[in-house]
């Protein structure tokens, strides 16, 4: 049988590898790499830097492949993602069965953690669904992005008993959630906070964290979100790409 590894391998410091990730890397003989483009050169460096820094022998076989194309501006969103995705289980699917020997163990290097915004783990259900490759696979859990945010604020995510709503950027649109006073907003390409009407919202915001690059920013939207826009394009110019998280808290009377 084959194995795979859906291996959570931290949000941008090697030092988040937890000692399950390393032992995980250590049982590899294939990883599957999907090459992002050029502005994710730095992400697929990390990858690399990690297999050098945490495997023992470096005998394994790295499996490169570009992502399948995607229309980023698509007429429909949903449409476009499924095609995409198709495209992806496509592409996992002939890596499975022709670079992975019977008895021999694949892995995903996933950024963060596999729970959360990625595919990965959709993707193998589906191919294992359609019953043409067979393997069994694993998920060894990574800290998030999130969980990366708030230790590098030192902060909790909600106030005692709230809430806590995660949402992509886009979903914010027509507003904050009425119900939810703690929201982590992810996979932005712009400044959703500064379009918000809410008049009292904190924000914890950071870019590029736990890299050498990371940079933090946090105080009332009103009175930071122009510096952290200005920031944020500034930063993206010079290196090409942004990857950005930040937590929305509205203000309470009394804590
Ligand atoms: C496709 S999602 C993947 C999330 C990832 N699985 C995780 O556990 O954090 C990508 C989004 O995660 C956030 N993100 C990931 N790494 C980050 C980092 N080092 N600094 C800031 N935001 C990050 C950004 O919001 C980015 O748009």
């Amino acid at each position: 049988m084959k194995k795979i590894l859906v291996i959570g391998i931290g949000a941008g410091n090697p030092d988040y590898l937890t000692v399950q990730a390393i032992n995980a890397l250590n049982e590899v003989d294939v990883f599957f790499v999907i090459d992002k483009g050029k502005q994710k050169e730095d992400l697929g460096r990390l990858r690399k830097e990690i297999c050098r820094r945490f495997i023992k022998d470096q005998d394994y076989r790295l499996f490169e492949v570009p992502d399948p194309e995607r229309d980023r501006s698509p007429a429909s969103y949903a449409t476009e993602i499924a095609a995409w995705r198709e495209k992806r289980v496509a592409l996992y699917r002939s890596m499975i069965s022709e670079e992975l020997k019977d008895g021999e163990c694949g892995a995903f290097l996933i950024w963060g953690d596999p729970s959360l915004y990625d595919g990965t783990l959709g993707i193998l259900q589906q191919i294992l669904a359609q019953g043409t490759v067979e393997f069994e696979y694993e998920v060894i859990p990574g800290i998030t992005s999130v969980q990366a945010l708030a230790a590098r604020h030192k902060i909790s995510l909600n106030r005692t008993g709230e809430s806590i709503h995660i949402t992509p950027a886009r979903k914010l649109a027509d507003g904050l959630p009425a119900a939810c006073d703690n929201v982590v907003v992810m996979l932005d390409a712009g400044t959703a906070f500064n379009s918000l009407a809410d008049d009292d919202l904190d924000i914890y915001w950071g870019a590029y964290l736990g890299t050498d690059d990371e940079i933090l920013a946090s105080g009332k939207v009103r009175e930071v979100g122009k510096k952290i826009a200005d920031l944020r394009s500034a930063r993206k110019t010079e290196k090409g790409w942004i990857m950005d998280t930040y937590l929305l808290r509205r203000g309470l009377a009394t804590e």
